[in-house]
Protein backbone atom coordinates (compact mmCIF):
# COMPACT_ATOMS: atom_id res chain seq x y z
CA UNK A 1 0.00 0.00 0.00
CA UNK A 2 1.27 3.29 -0.79
CA UNK A 3 1.66 5.65 2.10
CA UNK A 4 0.59 9.49 1.83
CA UNK A 5 1.12 11.85 4.55
CA UNK A 6 -1.19 15.05 4.76
CA UNK A 7 0.16 18.18 6.44
CA UNK A 8 -2.97 20.79 7.26
CA UNK A 9 -2.91 24.94 7.60
CA UNK A 10 -5.23 27.33 8.64
CA UNK A 11 -9.14 27.01 9.42
CA UNK A 12 -11.36 24.54 10.61
CA UNK A 13 -13.21 24.38 7.08
CA UNK A 14 -9.20 23.22 5.79
CA UNK A 15 -9.29 20.39 8.96
CA UNK A 16 -12.58 18.99 7.92
CA UNK A 17 -11.11 19.25 3.88
CA UNK A 18 -8.38 17.39 5.25
CA UNK A 19 -10.69 15.07 6.60
CA UNK A 20 -12.75 14.37 3.47
CA UNK A 21 -9.06 13.78 1.97
CA UNK A 22 -8.36 11.51 3.98
CA UNK A 23 -11.35 9.71 3.25
CA UNK A 24 -11.09 9.50 -0.30
CA UNK A 25 -7.11 8.71 -0.35
CA UNK A 26 -8.15 5.88 2.65
CA UNK A 27 -10.49 4.21 -0.02
CA UNK A 28 -8.14 4.38 -3.13
CA UNK A 29 -6.08 2.24 -1.61
CA UNK A 30 -3.36 4.86 0.29
CA UNK A 31 -2.19 4.53 3.97
CA UNK A 32 -2.75 7.49 5.55
CA UNK A 33 0.98 7.92 7.88
CA UNK A 34 2.39 11.00 9.99
CA UNK A 35 5.77 10.03 9.15
CA UNK A 36 6.64 12.22 6.23
CA UNK A 37 9.58 10.38 5.68
CA UNK A 38 8.84 7.06 4.76
CA UNK A 39 5.79 8.65 3.02
CA UNK A 40 5.22 7.88 -0.69
CA UNK A 41 3.01 11.12 -0.99
CA UNK A 42 2.86 14.22 0.68
CA UNK A 43 0.19 16.88 0.61
CA UNK A 44 -0.07 20.30 1.79
CA UNK A 45 -3.82 21.85 2.65
CA UNK A 46 -2.71 25.44 3.09
CA UNK A 47 -3.70 28.59 4.22
CA UNK A 48 -3.73 32.17 2.82
CA UNK A 49 -5.61 33.77 4.97
CA UNK A 50 -2.63 36.21 6.40
CA UNK A 51 0.93 36.47 4.49
CA UNK A 52 2.96 34.21 7.39
CA UNK A 53 0.40 31.21 6.77
CA UNK A 54 1.45 31.47 2.64
CA UNK A 55 5.52 31.87 4.12
CA UNK A 56 5.12 28.84 6.20
CA UNK A 57 3.81 26.55 3.33
CA UNK A 58 6.66 27.85 1.26
CA UNK A 59 9.04 27.08 3.92
CA UNK A 60 7.75 23.74 4.51
CA UNK A 61 7.98 22.77 1.09
CA UNK A 62 11.90 23.96 1.19
CA UNK A 63 12.32 21.71 4.39
CA UNK A 64 10.75 18.42 2.20
CA UNK A 65 14.38 19.27 -0.31
CA UNK A 66 16.13 16.44 1.54
CA UNK A 67 13.29 13.38 1.39
CA UNK A 68 12.66 14.62 -2.38
CA UNK A 69 16.43 13.95 -3.18
CA UNK A 70 16.61 10.50 -1.51
CA UNK A 71 13.43 9.68 -2.74
CA UNK A 72 13.40 10.95 -6.32
CA UNK A 73 9.75 8.98 -6.47
CA UNK A 74 7.86 10.88 -3.79
CA UNK A 75 5.31 13.23 -5.13
CA UNK A 76 4.63 16.31 -2.94
CA UNK A 77 1.26 18.08 -3.64
CA UNK A 78 -0.20 21.62 -3.12
CA UNK A 79 -3.91 22.28 -2.70
CA UNK A 80 -6.57 24.57 -0.22
CA UNK A 81 -6.28 27.93 -0.19
CA UNK A 82 -3.29 28.81 -1.90
CA UNK A 83 -3.31 26.31 -4.28
CA UNK A 84 -6.69 27.33 -5.55
CA UNK A 85 -5.03 31.03 -5.54
CA UNK A 86 -1.86 30.42 -7.27
CA UNK A 87 -2.14 27.56 -9.46
CA UNK A 88 0.22 26.95 -11.70
CA UNK A 89 2.40 29.76 -10.56
CA UNK A 90 3.37 27.27 -7.46
CA UNK A 91 4.75 24.44 -10.11
CA UNK A 92 7.17 27.32 -11.63
CA UNK A 93 7.95 29.22 -7.81
CA UNK A 94 8.81 25.58 -6.35
CA UNK A 95 10.28 22.99 -8.63
CA UNK A 96 10.22 20.58 -6.23
CA UNK A 97 6.05 20.61 -6.00
CA UNK A 98 4.56 18.13 -8.30
CA UNK A 99 0.90 18.49 -8.06
CA UNK A 100 -1.53 21.87 -7.50
CA UNK A 101 -5.05 20.89 -6.64
CA UNK A 102 -7.79 23.71 -5.20
CA UNK A 103 -10.32 23.94 -2.25
CA UNK A 104 -12.98 21.75 -4.15
CA UNK A 105 -11.43 19.00 -6.71
CA UNK A 106 -9.76 16.92 -3.48
CA UNK A 107 -11.84 13.66 -5.15
CA UNK A 108 -9.38 13.78 -8.05
CA UNK A 109 -6.41 13.40 -6.00
CA UNK A 110 -5.69 9.73 -6.53
CA UNK A 111 -6.47 10.17 -10.39
CA UNK A 112 -4.06 13.16 -10.58
CA UNK A 113 -1.45 11.36 -8.01
CA UNK A 114 -1.99 8.41 -10.48
CA UNK A 115 -1.27 10.47 -13.82
CA UNK A 116 1.90 11.52 -12.48
CA UNK A 117 3.13 8.33 -11.47
CA UNK A 118 2.45 7.27 -14.98
CA UNK A 119 3.94 10.37 -16.56
CA UNK A 120 5.87 11.95 -14.73
CA UNK A 121 4.68 15.39 -15.62
CA UNK A 122 3.87 17.74 -13.11
CA UNK A 123 0.34 19.00 -12.76
CA UNK A 124 -2.11 21.74 -11.82
CA UNK A 125 -5.70 21.37 -11.69
CA UNK A 126 -7.72 24.44 -9.99
CA UNK A 127 -10.91 23.42 -11.46
CA UNK A 128 -13.95 24.26 -9.21
CA UNK A 129 -16.09 21.62 -8.62
CA UNK A 130 -20.06 22.94 -8.45
CA UNK A 131 -21.70 19.37 -7.48
CA UNK A 132 -22.81 20.15 -3.74
CA UNK A 133 -23.88 16.48 -2.17
CA UNK A 134 -20.32 16.03 -2.37
CA UNK A 135 -17.76 14.44 0.28
CA UNK A 136 -19.67 13.47 3.01
CA UNK A 137 -19.46 10.05 2.70
CA UNK A 138 -15.74 9.75 2.51
CA UNK A 139 -14.96 11.83 5.70
CA UNK A 140 -12.22 10.28 7.81
CA UNK A 141 -12.68 12.02 11.50
CA UNK A 142 -10.07 12.75 13.89
CA UNK A 143 -12.58 12.76 17.12
CA UNK A 144 -14.85 10.43 18.23
CA UNK A 145 -17.20 12.29 20.22
CA UNK A 146 -17.26 16.19 18.27
CA UNK A 147 -17.43 16.43 14.70
CA UNK A 148 -17.39 18.96 12.30
CA UNK A 149 -20.11 18.93 9.81
CA UNK A 150 -20.19 21.72 6.65
CA UNK A 151 -23.22 23.36 5.58
CA UNK A 152 -22.01 26.02 3.60
CA UNK A 153 -18.95 26.51 1.39
CA UNK A 154 -17.22 29.63 -0.06
CA UNK A 155 -18.48 33.08 1.10
CA UNK A 156 -19.79 35.90 -1.38
CA UNK A 157 -19.47 38.74 1.65
CA UNK A 158 -15.93 40.61 0.04
CA UNK A 159 -14.78 41.80 2.80
CA UNK A 160 -12.13 44.01 1.54
CA UNK A 161 -9.12 42.76 3.64
CA UNK A 162 -10.47 39.04 3.27
CA UNK A 163 -8.82 36.22 -0.11
CA UNK A 164 -11.66 33.79 1.19
CA UNK A 165 -14.13 34.34 -1.62
CA UNK A 166 -11.25 34.21 -4.10
CA UNK A 167 -9.81 31.22 -2.63
CA UNK A 168 -13.55 29.14 -2.17
CA UNK A 169 -15.96 30.89 -4.37
CA UNK A 170 -18.99 32.08 -3.77
CA UNK A 171 -21.29 30.78 -0.94
CA UNK A 172 -22.82 27.09 -1.87
CA UNK A 173 -25.54 26.08 0.46
CA UNK A 174 -25.18 22.14 1.11
CA UNK A 175 -29.08 20.56 1.04
CA UNK A 176 -30.87 19.82 4.01
CA UNK A 177 -31.11 16.38 3.47
CA UNK A 178 -27.50 15.38 3.31
CA UNK A 179 -26.37 17.53 5.83
CA UNK A 180 -29.10 15.37 8.14
CA UNK A 181 -28.39 12.27 7.24
CA UNK A 182 -24.43 13.22 7.68
CA UNK A 183 -25.43 13.44 11.26
CA UNK A 184 -27.54 11.00 11.71
CA UNK A 185 -24.66 8.62 10.56
CA UNK A 186 -22.67 10.15 12.95
CA UNK A 187 -24.57 9.39 15.78
CA UNK A 188 -24.75 6.05 14.45
CA UNK A 189 -20.96 6.19 14.94
CA UNK A 190 -21.40 7.34 19.19
CA UNK A 191 -20.36 11.25 18.16
CA UNK A 192 -22.77 13.61 20.75
CA UNK A 193 -22.06 16.90 18.87
CA UNK A 194 -21.55 18.28 15.77
CA UNK A 195 -20.16 22.14 15.19
CA UNK A 196 -21.81 23.27 11.69
CA UNK A 197 -19.62 25.23 9.91
CA UNK A 198 -19.14 27.67 7.37
CA UNK A 199 -17.54 31.18 6.95
CA UNK A 200 -21.15 32.78 7.68
CA UNK A 201 -23.50 30.28 8.57
CA UNK A 202 -25.82 32.42 8.58
CA UNK A 203 -26.60 32.91 5.03
CA UNK A 204 -27.11 29.15 4.61
CA UNK A 205 -30.05 28.16 2.20
CA UNK A 206 -30.14 31.80 0.35
CA UNK A 207 -28.56 30.21 -2.60
CA UNK A 208 -31.41 27.12 -2.35
CA UNK A 209 -34.31 29.60 -3.02
CA UNK A 210 -37.01 29.82 -0.07
CA UNK A 211 -37.00 26.26 1.10
CA UNK A 212 -35.09 26.83 4.35
CA UNK A 213 -32.77 29.17 6.08
CA UNK A 214 -29.60 28.67 8.82
CA UNK A 215 -33.03 28.76 11.96
CA UNK A 216 -34.58 26.64 10.13
CA UNK A 217 -31.85 24.04 9.59
CA UNK A 218 -31.13 24.22 13.30
CA UNK A 219 -34.59 23.21 14.49
CA UNK A 220 -34.04 20.12 11.77
CA UNK A 221 -31.20 19.12 13.70
CA UNK A 222 -32.23 19.70 17.05
CA UNK A 223 -34.57 16.90 16.41
CA UNK A 224 -32.12 13.97 15.48
CA UNK A 225 -32.56 11.36 18.10
CA UNK A 226 -28.77 10.65 20.16
CA UNK A 227 -27.57 14.32 19.14
CA UNK A 228 -26.33 15.78 22.53
CA UNK A 229 -25.19 19.43 21.49
CA UNK A 230 -25.25 21.55 18.65
CA UNK A 231 -22.59 24.84 17.92
CA UNK A 232 -22.36 27.04 14.85
CA UNK A 233 -19.21 28.89 13.81
CA UNK A 234 -19.17 31.58 12.09
CA UNK A 235 -22.32 34.46 12.11
CA UNK A 236 -21.44 37.50 10.15
CA UNK A 237 -23.13 40.05 12.31
CA UNK A 238 -24.82 41.81 9.59
CA UNK A 239 -27.25 38.72 9.40
CA UNK A 240 -27.82 37.40 12.61
CA UNK A 241 -31.10 38.18 12.91
CA UNK A 242 -33.73 37.75 16.23
CA UNK A 243 -35.17 34.63 14.37
CA UNK A 244 -31.67 33.17 14.79
CA UNK A 245 -31.76 34.56 18.49
CA UNK A 246 -35.49 33.05 18.76
CA UNK A 247 -34.23 29.41 17.72
CA UNK A 248 -30.88 29.73 19.58
CA UNK A 249 -33.05 30.49 22.77
CA UNK A 250 -35.38 27.51 21.87
CA UNK A 251 -33.93 24.96 21.01
CA UNK A 252 -32.37 23.13 24.22
CA UNK A 253 -29.35 21.26 22.33
CA UNK A 254 -28.13 25.01 20.47
CA UNK A 255 -25.28 25.48 23.32
CA UNK A 256 -24.87 28.96 24.88
CA UNK A 257 -21.93 30.22 22.76
CA UNK A 258 -21.63 32.45 20.06
CA UNK A 259 -18.64 33.39 17.84
CA UNK A 260 -19.49 36.90 16.38
CA UNK A 261 -16.38 38.82 14.74
CA UNK A 262 -16.90 42.10 14.94
CA UNK A 263 -13.27 43.08 13.20
CA UNK A 264 -13.14 46.94 14.55
CA UNK A 265 -14.43 49.18 16.99
CA UNK A 266 -14.78 52.08 14.82
CA UNK A 267 -17.86 52.25 11.64
CA UNK A 268 -15.44 54.44 9.64
CA UNK A 269 -13.12 51.40 9.65
CA UNK A 270 -15.72 48.62 9.20
CA UNK A 271 -17.22 50.95 6.46
CA UNK A 272 -13.86 50.45 4.48
CA UNK A 273 -13.56 47.04 5.69
CA UNK A 274 -17.21 46.45 3.56
CA UNK A 275 -18.53 44.43 7.09
CA UNK A 276 -22.23 46.27 6.23
CA UNK A 277 -22.87 46.92 9.97
CA UNK A 278 -22.21 49.58 12.29
CA UNK A 279 -20.82 49.02 16.00
CA UNK A 280 -24.30 50.55 17.37
CA UNK A 281 -26.01 47.54 15.38
CA UNK A 282 -23.71 45.02 17.06
CA UNK A 283 -23.91 46.23 19.98
CA UNK A 284 -27.83 45.93 19.72
CA UNK A 285 -27.84 42.33 18.65
CA UNK A 286 -25.49 41.24 21.06
CA UNK A 287 -27.64 42.61 23.63
CA UNK A 288 -30.24 41.02 22.76
CA UNK A 289 -29.06 37.94 22.15
CA UNK A 290 -27.31 38.04 26.06
CA UNK A 291 -31.09 39.08 27.07
CA UNK A 292 -32.45 35.83 25.97
CA UNK A 293 -29.55 33.70 26.70
CA UNK A 294 -28.42 33.08 29.92
CA UNK A 295 -24.43 32.19 30.17
CA UNK A 296 -24.28 32.94 26.59
CA UNK A 297 -20.45 32.74 26.01
CA UNK A 298 -19.28 35.93 23.07
CA UNK A 299 -15.87 35.17 21.24
CA UNK A 300 -15.03 37.16 18.73
CA UNK A 301 -11.77 38.05 15.87
CA UNK A 302 -10.45 41.57 15.91
CA UNK A 303 -8.47 42.98 12.89
CA UNK A 304 -5.67 46.02 14.56
CA UNK A 305 -3.91 48.29 11.85
CA UNK A 306 -6.56 47.92 8.86
CA UNK A 307 -5.09 50.35 6.54
CA UNK A 308 -5.36 53.93 7.74
CA UNK A 309 -6.26 52.84 11.28
CA UNK A 310 -5.57 56.35 13.31
CA UNK A 311 -4.82 55.83 17.01
CA UNK A 312 -8.58 57.31 18.24
CA UNK A 313 -10.12 54.09 15.60
CA UNK A 314 -7.94 51.97 17.70
CA UNK A 315 -8.90 53.36 20.93
CA UNK A 316 -12.46 52.51 20.13
CA UNK A 317 -11.99 49.00 19.27
CA UNK A 318 -10.01 49.28 22.82
CA UNK A 319 -13.05 50.28 24.54
CA UNK A 320 -14.81 47.88 22.71
CA UNK A 321 -13.01 44.95 24.15
CA UNK A 322 -13.46 46.80 27.60
CA UNK A 323 -17.11 46.83 27.48
CA UNK A 324 -18.06 44.06 25.53
CA UNK A 325 -16.27 41.90 27.80
CA UNK A 326 -15.71 38.91 25.21
CA UNK A 327 -14.90 35.44 26.65
CA UNK A 328 -12.20 35.04 24.39
CA UNK A 329 -10.88 36.99 20.97
CA UNK A 330 -8.46 36.37 18.38
CA UNK A 331 -6.40 39.24 17.61
CA UNK A 332 -5.04 39.52 13.89
CA UNK A 333 -2.63 42.06 12.54
CA UNK A 334 -4.02 43.34 9.28
CA UNK A 335 -1.78 41.28 6.57
CA UNK A 336 -2.24 42.61 2.55
CA UNK A 337 -3.69 40.32 0.47
CA UNK A 338 -2.71 40.51 -3.27
CA UNK A 339 -6.09 41.22 -5.13
CA UNK A 340 -8.02 42.49 -2.55
CA UNK A 341 -9.54 45.88 -2.55
CA UNK A 342 -7.49 47.11 0.62
CA UNK A 343 -4.32 45.97 -0.72
CA UNK A 344 -4.80 49.16 -2.35
CA UNK A 345 -5.62 51.25 0.65
CA UNK A 346 -3.36 53.97 1.53
CA UNK A 347 -0.83 53.58 4.97
CA UNK A 348 -0.11 49.93 4.97
CA UNK A 349 2.59 49.57 7.65
CA UNK A 350 2.80 48.46 11.04
CA UNK A 351 5.45 50.46 12.76
CA UNK A 352 6.31 50.34 16.23
CA UNK A 353 3.81 51.95 18.43
CA UNK A 354 0.89 49.80 15.79
CA UNK A 355 2.52 46.82 17.24
CA UNK A 356 2.46 48.34 21.19
CA UNK A 357 -1.11 48.58 20.06
CA UNK A 358 -1.56 44.94 19.56
CA UNK A 359 -0.31 43.83 22.75
CA UNK A 360 -2.25 46.32 24.32
CA UNK A 361 -5.81 44.53 23.30
CA UNK A 362 -4.30 40.90 23.89
CA UNK A 363 -3.17 41.96 27.86
CA UNK A 364 -6.81 43.44 27.88
CA UNK A 365 -8.46 40.34 26.84
CA UNK A 366 -6.63 37.86 29.09
CA UNK A 367 -7.62 39.80 32.05
CA UNK A 368 -10.95 39.93 30.77
CA UNK A 369 -10.73 36.26 30.36
CA UNK A 370 -8.98 35.28 33.66
CA UNK A 371 -12.01 37.15 35.28
CA UNK A 372 -15.09 35.32 33.17
CA UNK A 373 -13.54 31.86 33.81
CA UNK A 374 -12.77 32.93 37.40
CA UNK A 375 -16.60 33.85 38.18
CA UNK A 376 -17.06 29.67 37.10
CA UNK A 377 -15.26 28.91 40.81
CA UNK A 378 -17.51 26.58 42.91
CA UNK A 379 -19.59 26.00 40.64
CA UNK A 380 -21.15 22.56 39.06
CA UNK A 381 -20.69 22.31 35.26
CA UNK A 382 -22.26 19.69 31.97
CA UNK A 383 -19.09 18.76 30.72
CA UNK A 384 -19.36 16.65 27.22
CA UNK A 385 -16.21 14.05 27.97
CA UNK A 386 -13.82 14.00 25.15
CA UNK A 387 -11.01 12.29 26.45
CA UNK A 388 -7.59 11.95 28.16
CA UNK A 389 -6.02 15.66 29.12
CA UNK A 390 -3.19 16.29 27.01
CA UNK A 391 -1.40 17.82 29.57
CA UNK A 392 -2.09 15.94 32.27
CA UNK A 393 -2.38 12.13 31.38
CA UNK A 394 -4.09 11.63 35.28
CA UNK A 395 -7.01 13.72 33.96
CA UNK A 396 -9.86 13.73 31.55
CA UNK A 397 -10.65 16.87 29.36
CA UNK A 398 -14.11 18.08 28.20
CA UNK A 399 -16.48 21.35 27.50
CA UNK A 400 -18.84 23.11 28.71
CA UNK A 401 -21.90 24.37 26.47
CA UNK A 402 -19.98 27.67 26.61
CA UNK A 403 -16.95 25.80 24.82
CA UNK A 404 -14.88 26.54 27.97
CA UNK A 405 -12.49 23.87 27.86
CA UNK A 406 -12.21 21.80 31.55
CA UNK A 407 -9.25 19.35 32.33
CA UNK A 408 -10.48 17.70 35.55
CA UNK A 409 -9.81 14.84 37.84
CA UNK A 410 -12.19 12.17 38.31
CA UNK A 411 -12.54 9.42 41.68
CA UNK A 412 -14.38 7.43 39.25
CA UNK A 413 -13.17 7.34 35.53
CA UNK A 414 -15.60 8.46 33.22
CA UNK A 415 -16.73 7.21 29.57
CA UNK A 416 -15.46 9.37 27.26
CA UNK A 417 -18.82 10.60 25.02
CA UNK A 418 -20.69 10.62 28.35
CA UNK A 419 -22.13 13.83 29.48
CA UNK A 420 -21.20 14.81 33.58
CA UNK A 421 -21.19 17.33 36.47
CA UNK A 422 -17.87 18.59 37.17
CA UNK A 423 -17.28 20.49 40.12
CA UNK A 424 -14.85 23.84 38.70
CA UNK A 425 -11.75 24.45 40.80
CA UNK A 426 -9.68 27.08 38.96
CA UNK A 427 -10.58 29.25 35.89
CA UNK A 428 -6.80 30.48 33.92
CA UNK A 429 -6.83 32.14 30.92
CA UNK A 430 -7.90 30.07 28.51
CA UNK A 431 -10.05 27.55 29.94
CA UNK A 432 -11.17 25.91 33.81
CA UNK A 433 -9.66 23.35 35.79
CA UNK A 434 -11.97 20.31 38.53
CA UNK A 435 -13.23 17.64 39.70
CA UNK A 436 -15.19 14.81 38.89
CA UNK A 437 -16.77 12.76 42.28
CA UNK A 438 -18.85 10.19 40.10
N1 LIG B 1 -15.77 33.93 7.82
C1 LIG B 1 -15.31 34.21 9.08
C2 LIG B 1 -13.81 33.98 9.32
C3 LIG B 1 -12.86 34.17 8.22
S1 LIG B 1 -11.16 34.12 8.48
C4 LIG B 1 -15.72 35.61 9.42
O1 LIG B 1 -15.95 36.42 8.59
O2 LIG B 1 -15.84 35.87 10.60
C5 LIG B 1 -10.92 34.36 10.18
C6 LIG B 1 -10.47 35.71 10.58
O3 LIG B 1 -9.25 36.05 9.96
C7 LIG B 1 -11.40 36.84 10.18
O4 LIG B 1 -12.50 36.95 11.02
C8 LIG B 1 -10.48 38.04 10.27
O5 LIG B 1 -10.48 38.57 11.58
C9 LIG B 1 -9.10 37.45 9.99
N2 LIG B 1 -8.59 37.90 8.70
C10 LIG B 1 -9.10 37.68 7.47
N3 LIG B 1 -8.35 38.28 6.53
C11 LIG B 1 -7.34 38.91 7.18
C12 LIG B 1 -6.23 39.72 6.76
N4 LIG B 1 -6.04 40.02 5.48
N5 LIG B 1 -5.40 40.20 7.70
C13 LIG B 1 -5.59 39.90 9.01
N6 LIG B 1 -6.61 39.15 9.47
C14 LIG B 1 -7.48 38.66 8.57
FE1 LIG C 1 -13.65 36.70 4.73
FE2 LIG C 1 -15.58 38.40 5.27
FE3 LIG C 1 -16.16 36.08 4.12
FE4 LIG C 1 -15.40 36.15 6.63
S1 LIG C 1 -17.28 37.06 5.82
S2 LIG C 1 -14.66 34.77 5.07
S3 LIG C 1 -13.91 37.80 6.67
S4 LIG C 1 -14.97 37.75 3.20
FE1 LIG D 1 -9.43 28.89 5.89
FE2 LIG D 1 -7.12 29.97 5.43
FE3 LIG D 1 -8.56 29.18 3.45
S1 LIG D 1 -8.52 30.60 6.96
S2 LIG D 1 -10.67 29.39 4.13
S3 LIG D 1 -7.69 27.89 5.04
S4 LIG D 1 -7.37 31.02 3.51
Amino acid sequence: MKQAALLTYGCQMNKYDSEVISGILTENSFAMTDDISHADVILLNTCSIREKAEQKVFSQIGRLRPLKEKNPGLIIGVGGCVGQLQGEQILKKAPLVDLVFGTSNAYRLPELIEQIEESGVRIADVEEEVARSEFSAHIKREGTVHAWVSILRGCSNYCTYCVVPYARGEEKSRNPGDILSEICHLIEKGYKEVTLLGQNVNSYGNDLGKETDFPALLEQVNSVKGLERIRFVTSHPRDFTDRLIDAMASLEKVCESLHLPVQAGSDRVLEKMNRGYGISGYMDKLERVRGRIKNLSVTTDIIVRFPGESEADFFKTRDLVKSTRFDSLFLFKYSKRPETPAASYEDQVMDREKQKRFEEILELQKGISTEINRSYEGKKMEVLVEGKSRTDSGKMTGRTRMNKIVNFSFSVQPQVGSLVQVNILRGKVYGLEGTYYG
